[in-house]
């Protein structure tokens, strides 16, 4: 059990997401956590002392000056006794009395008296969640080291959509893990690449391509789950950072490469970018419409970052894998282009546009390696994510047992 003798110290503030802090308190204890609990008044509106007692088989803390509950348990031993603090549901007014440093209750006071780690994972309202002083509150408490988890963007309690969703359980126990330092993956260095690059043809035009980014953000999301320190190297897209994963934001091939470089040593790498084949060799100024014939565009190809990975040598990642898109004989293409990278795995999948691969929520792989192919259902781009990192974990912990 990945949390045996672990001590949990869960802080639930007034949200309707409260009810899935109930399932949280069951998800921790099953991998061997003790967790004792805060409400706030607030939260005793949405779910019940008894039923959060009856879960974690502890008395569950609600009230600051309580007589019976401070001979038990003062509430600076409660904030000590702790290795980490975790605040789920964390409220818009909870975070804002976390950034005040308030004490006006048995939570917040918990909160500023402790000194260990605290996770928040945010639910609330999509427009609260926006406001300006939602965002300076949780920089403030970011930049005094207090980590993030969510929220997700999906549909809310009053029927509107965006972000504001509380992560789900399972998602707070891996960032739990991964904080404890317990993951499956913790100890390891990962570096992934993401999302489409830019060259410029000019200053204010460049080639590109319909890669949104989302199936390497979400492995860099995984890899970080289990606890491997990961640096996603990003070319530009629209999806937000993932939380625990370092991004460096880069345009074009040339940068990609020259970061991922800066990034080694890594045990895993995983190349998932769409990374433009060719760049033009860019015009100092605006090229301007001509009577005549257009211009035309001398293109070169691009540093192959994945192949520049897997070259042979002591700063060569461990484990190297990479993607094949390709349109037609998937799996064939996917076994040549692995010999002549000599990456580790391919990660081949189908991107004709039929599919709705790219841009889309959805992908079909089939794993090349050494041994041969494995195919996997279509599963949603998370998914793939998750299936990939807990089969990188499966390899390091095959490694180290050998
Ligand atoms: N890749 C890379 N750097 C490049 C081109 C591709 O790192 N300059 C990586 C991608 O991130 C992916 C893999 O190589 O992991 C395969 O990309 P793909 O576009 O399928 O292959 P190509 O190299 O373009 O090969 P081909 O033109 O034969 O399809």
């Amino acid at each position: 059990m990945p949390l045996q003798g672990r001590r949990i110290l869960l802080i639930i503030a007034g949200g309707i997401a409260a009810y899935k802090s109930l399932d949280l308190i069951r998800r921790l204890r099953e991998r061997g956590a003790r967790v004792r609990v805060i409400m706030t008044a607030a939260a005793q509106r949405f779910i019940t002392p008894l039923a959060a007692a009856s879960l974690s088989a502890e008395t569950v803390y609600t009230d600051l000056f309580s007589l019976t509950e401070e001979s038990e348990m003062g509430h600076l031993r409660l904030a000590a006794e702790t290795d980490l603090v975790v605040v789920a549901p964390a409220t818009a007014d909870l975070l804002a009395r976390m950034a005040a440093g308030r004490a006006d209750d048995l939570a917040a006071t918990a909160l500023l008296a402790t000194e260990r780690p605290i996770l928040v994972a945010p639910a609330m309202n999509t427009r609260m969640w926006r406001h300006a002083a939602t965002r300076a509150n949780l920089a403030l408490l970011e930049s005094r080291g207090v980590a993030r988890i969510g929220p997700n963007a999906g549909p809310l309690a009053e029927g509107e959509t965006g972000p504001g969703r509380m992560a789900e359980p399972l998602e707070i126990v891996a960032a739990v893990e991964q904080m404890l330092g317990v993951g499956a993956l913790s100890g390891r260095r990962a570096l992934v690449t993401s999302g489409p690059t830019h060259e410029a043809i000019d200053p204010v035009r460049y080639i590109a391509n319909r890669s949104s980014g989302k199936q390497g953000h979400a492995i860099a999301a995984a890899l970080a789950r289990l606890g491997a320190e990961t640096v996603l190297v990003s070319g530009p897209t629209s999806e937000p950072d993932p939380p625990g994963v370092r991004v460096v934001h880069v345009e074009s091939a040339r940068a990609m490469l020259a970061a991922c470089e800066k990034a080694l040593p890594a045990d895993i790498a995983v190349c998932a970018a769409a990374v433009a084949d060719w760049r033009a060799e860019p015009a100092a100024q605006k090229i301007k419409k001509k009577n005549g014939a257009p211009p035309a565009l001398k293109l070169v190809e691009n540093p192959d970052i994945l192949a520049s990975l897997s070259k042979p040598g002591n700063r060569r990642p461990r484990l190297v894998v990479g993607f094949a898109a390709e349109t037609e004989n998937v799996v064939e293409h996917a076994r040549e282009k692995r010999v002549r990278k000599a990456c580790d795995w391919i990660l081949a999948n189908d991107v004709s546009p039929a599919t709705g691969t790219f841009g889309g929520d959805a992908n079909t792989i089939h794993l090349v390696d050494e041994a041969g192919v494995e195919d996997w259902p279509p599963l949603p781009k998370r998914e793939v994510a998750e299936r990939l990192a807990q089969r990188i974990a499966r390899f390091f912990a095959g490694k180290a047992a050998e």
